[in-house]
């Protein structure tokens, strides 16, 4: 079965031959127990586990599955309907970590997409195949992207690296792309408690997505979360790239929490390619 996948080392399609992807000039990637294909060779990778390690991997999930950022999941699932006219897109979520939302997307959409989740943590893509089993995930970075120009009809980019001729490349013309990153306030309170001064998030594209892209909508999605439990502020604090740089005293007097009031914001723009 042909795919939207390309050979990581020719660049010519990968088709599907049972239990491995292969092009015509034999290059093959076996097809993982857990269901997801390994494309990172070895000389992308700048370290020899890239990516977000299983720990914050595990907190994240565990964090996501209490259902704290399920508006942003009903979201994101809304505005693909919406934009999305053909029956059975094709759908590419880069940076897609353990693949919630991937997940969410697929089983939610009104449509029947053709879905596939992509991030350089193999921990996290493992995950997410095991998971999610009506996804194609693979191992690949975002830098160099194991997929097929003009191949895609949305991808989605959630609090993940970008690459804005990447993700032009393997859109179809006038494709779209979500994107997701944190909003002024995002998190505010966690990070009252770890810095003298918090300067708000810069949200949104980089400006060289102007050149690319046109910005058809932007939204900020924001509310309160009540974090009524010590795990789940732990799960939180641990998921995101505070926690490492906290020092231990100030750790310890957040995970000695067991209720918080916690401001999310996110601020989602859609964009169409030019
Ligand atoms: C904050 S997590 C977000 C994961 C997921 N989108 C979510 O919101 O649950 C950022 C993700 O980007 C991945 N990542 C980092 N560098 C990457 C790269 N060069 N290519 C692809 N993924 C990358 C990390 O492994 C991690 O899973
Ligand atoms: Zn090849």
């Amino acid at each position: 079965m042909l795919s939207i996948l390309k050979c990581p080392v020719c660049e010519l399609p990968l088709s599907q031959v049972s239990s491995s992807y292969r092009c015509t000039n034999e290059h093959s990637f076996d097809v993982a127990k857990e269901g997801y294909i390994n494309l990172l060779l070895s000389n992308q990778k700048k370290s020899k586990d890239p990516g977000d390690n299983a720990e914050m991997m595990q907190h994240r999930r565990q964090f996501l599955e209490r259902g704290y950022y399920q508006p942003l999941a009903e979201y994101l699932t809304s505005e693909i309907d919406f934009i999305c006219s053909d029956e059975s897109p094709v759908l590419l979520d880069v940076g897609c970590g353990e693949g919630y939302y991937t997940g969410y997307v697929q089983q939610n959409l009104a449509c029947q997409p053709n879905c596939y989740g992509v991030d350089i943590s193999k921990k996290a893509v493992q995950y997410a195949a095991k998971r999610y089993r009506d996804v194609v995930f693979m191992v690949g970075s975002v830098a160099q992207l194991p997929v097929l120009d003009e191949s895609a009809d949305c991808l989605i980019n959630i609090f993940a690296p970008a690459n804005v001729a990447e993700f032009a490349r393997i859109l179809k013309d006038d494709g779209y792309l979500l994107v997701v990153t944190p909003a002024a306030n995002h998190l505010r309170q966690l990070r009252e408690m770890i810095y003298d001064t918090i300067r708000p998030y810069e949200s949104g594209t980089s400006a060289d997505f102007g050149q690319r892209f046109r910005r058809i909508k932007q939204h900020n999605l924001a509310y309160q979360i009540q974090l009524e439990s010590a795990p789940d502020i732990e799960h939180l604090f641990k998921m995101t790239p505070f926690f490492w740089s906290t020092p231990a005293e100030k750790q310890a007097l957040i995970l000695g929490r067991n209720h918080i009031e916690m401001d999310v914001s996110f601020s989602i723009e859609v964009l169409q390619k030019l």
